[in-house]
């Protein structure tokens, strides 16, 4: 659909050759960015970038064929922004509500090196009325990198604000029996496949052949994805960060989830940077978190 069906207070953050609004799948917002070095998608539910790519090079993330889009739903794969809470709760969205809600675009320029940049602020919904006021802020910039910065606010006077915070990064993989994860070495872990049994990660070169689900705790070091079939390495640089979440559901799980292909869990992986579990954030009146991640690859 063409730029002219979306909403005027959308139309008005577009750059020529570099910001375009559209209607993205189920009808829903979507921002194209073109840098000098890259194109990148970003919906603006969830602010959601489902798509990087650097010319010449596939894409960066993955996003499934079979995922819904669809309002109030999440989007399976790309960048689900995770907040305030990680994982299942009880009677809640999974993940926390602002990846299933809207975000406003604040703010869309050019940054000096070819690139885009474009703020995102998100208005607090019903569903933050058991926590303090805060603000939430994310910013995307796209260049030959692709960087990331959630950034929340406590607007409280007088109270903390606990949560956690998470950038559920799904990469794409050639073949993932190809793929080994280096940079977790000697790090202590939740394994959730094992009700969240505490280990400590013994492999220069972690490999993926059933089932990973794990937090990695006091995790503070990048992060690297090697694709042998692919050639490539991805490095996953980051700050405000204490955890590293590694995911990839295997066979059996791949097919219960409704908006996966089962042979989806094959070309992707999820190395997940943010502050969950024992790294929770608790906030101080008036104090902000700067969780900020730099996506960036090279040829191995
Ligand atoms: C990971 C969790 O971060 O996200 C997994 O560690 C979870 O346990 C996965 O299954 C996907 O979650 P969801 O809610 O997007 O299906």
């Amino acid at each position: 659909m063409v730029s002219t069906d979306v909403p005027e207070q959308l139309k008005k953050f577009e750059i020529p050759d570099r910001i375009t609004m559209l209607e993205g799948n189920g009808e829903l917002p979507k921002i194209e960015v073109n840098s000098d070095w890259s194109t990148a998608e970003i919906y603006l539910q969830g602010a959601h970038v489902t798509d990087f790519q650097k010319k010449g090079e596939p894409p960066l993330l993955f996003t499934s064929q079979c995922s819904r889009f669809a309002v109030g739903q999440p989007i399976r794969g790309g960048i689900p922004v995770i907040f305030p809470w990680f994982s299942a709760r009880e009677g809640m969205p999974s993940h926390g509500f602002v990846r299933i809600s809207d975000w406003e675009l604040h703010e869309a320029t050019t940054v000096p090196d070819g690139g885009v940049s474009l703020r995102f602020g998100f208005s607090e919904t019903a569903l933050s009325a058991t926590l303090p006021p805060y603000r939430a802020n994310y910013v995307v910039t796209v260049t030959d990198q692709l960087t990331l910065e959630l950034i929340i606010t406590n607007a409280s006077g007088d109270q903390n604000l606990n949560f956690e915070d998470c950038l559920h990064t799904y990469f794409a993989v050639e073949d993932i029996n190809a793929v080994s994860v280096v940079g977790l070495k000697g790090l202590n872990y939740l394994d959730k496949v094992e009700s969240f049994a505490l280990k400590a990660e013994s492999a220069d070169a972690l490999k993926i052949a059933s089932e990973v689900d794990r937090i990695y705790l006091d995790a503070t070091g990048p992060v690297e994805i090697l694709d042998s079939k692919l050639r490539r390495k991805i490095r996953i640089d980051k700050s405000g960060s204490a955890s590293t979440v590694v995911w990839n559901p295997w066979i059996t799980k791949a097919q219960q989830m409704p908006d996966f292909f089962n042979d989806d869990y094959r070309q992707m992986l999820c190395v997940e940077s943010g502050n969950v579990a024992s790294n929770k954030i608790v906030l101080p009146p008036g104090k902000s978190s700067v969780l900020k991640v730099t996506l960036s690859s090279m040829p191995l």
